[in-house]
């Protein structure tokens, strides 16, 4: 591997340096640093350095549904939002519940190499909720499991859930909730409120994800196993939340780039491009996100990164499926709505798309700290760049972004994923 320098860096929008990359990994952090023969460089332009971004919830479609996205046009996505590792949600078809599913996808991320993707695999069989899947053979495939969640389902039985977190407090890995109990929400995918009520949408109440959130943190906190709550998009949940971490309860939390962005507001021209599960809520909810997530109630950001081909989403609201592309997307829109009213700095930032989505999924070489001796593994961010977001020229295989025509602030410069440029200037470097 050729080593790297990168000059003129601001990490965590500190003082300018220079990093030299040997193998892989920060060798030496100064000012005035020079290259010698064979070493390739990037000059950063005083740019923020960040650790390369980690996302705990994304779609790649990848086995069966790859006329929406695959591993590779999502790592190309990946790659060029600014991330080095994902958490390909199980959502698949098959359904990646077995190792041999998961093991296809860790795989086929490996060679794309890209950026590291790491499979979650599913609670259930089949995402049926009904009986569980292997979650210890999935765990010690080589696919190394460390997140399950049956996403886009709830896994809404009590007992069922109450056995996957004995599992996972036994295995070590957490379970990540699609917080929904689907007898409240029946199928609805509108914020139950004046603005469905109405357009004559049927409503999805908030009260369906606050009640599986409070039922989930008191099993787990009876297990003493791992919760990981997607997408929390109700003010509600958030009350939830701070008491059982107060209790010690080992949950986790994340929020949306659209939950914290996006209201019910949107809904008014009945474009599906707006339909999302959990849906946009109320100006008070996305206003209790960027609260909660700045305070750490909300520990990370994940994207819910979810492509559909035009088939699937150009149609009449009901038809639509849920979901809304986020991986190029999802760094401007916390820079825009958390770092311009200064409820996150950088280091922040760092700390919501880095350090604690590493955490939270048990990887070992990512969200680490810019510091010699540490992965060369980074993203870099022209805070001052502007952007207006254009569906078709995003890499994803669909175009459905909920920004199309927005001007966005800041820029994914370079991606480095263990001293490899992976993204530079917009482009994927192979
Ligand atoms: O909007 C969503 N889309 N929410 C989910 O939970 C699933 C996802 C998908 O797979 O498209
Ligand atoms: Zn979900």
């Amino acid at each position: 591997m050729t080593d790297l320098l990168i000059t003129d860096a601001r990490p965590y929008g500190e003082e300018a340096v220079d990093l030299l990359v040997r193998a892989g990994v920060v060798a030496e952090i100064g000012t005035g640093l020079t290259a010698s023969e064979g070493v390739a460089t990037l000059d950063a332009g005083g740019h923020v350095l960040l650790p390369g971004l980690v996302d705990l919830h994304v779609h790649l479609r990848e086995p069966g549904g790859e006329e929406s996205e695959t591993i590779e046009t999502g790592s190309h996505a990946a790659a060029l939002g600014g991330y080095t590792a994902v958490f390909a949600m199980p959502n698949t078809d098959p359904v990646a519940d077995t190792a041999v599913v998961v093991e296809h996808v860790r795989r086929r991320g490996e060679e794309v190499g890209l950026v590291d993707v790491h499979p979650v695999g599913a609670v259930t069989t089949g995402l049926k909720g009904e009986k569980l899947a292997e979650l210890g053979t999935m765990a010690q495939s080589a696919a190394q499991v460390r997140m399950f969640s049956d996403d886009g389902r709830c896994v809404n039985d009590p007992l069922i859930m109450r056995r996957a977190l004995e599992y996972a407090s036994a295995l070590d890995v957490v379970i990540a909730q699609h917080a929904e109990d689907h007898r409240l929400t029946g199928g609805a995918q509108a914020h139950e409120g004046a603005i469905a009520s109405r357009l004559g949408l049927a409503g999805w109440p908030a009260t369906a994800e606050e009640t599986v959130v409070a039922r989930d943190c008191a099993l787990a906190r009876e297990a003493g196993a791992a919760l990981h709550v997607c997408h929390v998009s109700s003010l509600h949940s958030v009350a939830v939340l701070r008491a059982a971490k107060a209790q010690g309860v080992r949950v986790s939390a994340e929020v949306t780039p659209h939950h914290l962005l996006l209201t019910d507001g949107r809904l008014t021209g009945y474009d599906p491009v707006n339909k999302v599960n959990p849906p946009l809520r109320t100006g008070a909810d996305t206003q209790a996100m960027r609260e909660a997530l700045a305070e750490g109630v909300i520990d990370v950001v994940a994207t819910d990164h979810a492509p559909h081909a035009s088939q699937y989403k150009d149609t009449e609201w009901a038809a639509a499926k849920p979901g809304m592309l986020g991986l190029q997307t999802a760094l401007s829109v916390v820079i825009h709505t958390m770092v311009e009213p200064g409820l996150l700095d950088w280091h922040g930032v760092a700390r919501v798309m880095s350090e604690r989505p590493a955490e939270i999924g048990n990887l070992a070489d990512q969200g680490r700290p810019i510091a010699v001796g540490e992965p060369a593994t980074f993203a870099l961010v022209d805070p001052d760049a502007q952007w207006t977001v254009r569906g078709a020229a995003l890499a994803s295989k669909a175009a459905n972004t909920p920004y199309e025509g927005m001007r966005l602030p800041g820029a994914v410069v370079a991606t480095v994923l263990r001293g490899r440029i992976t993204a530079r200037d917009g482009k994927v470097v192979a």
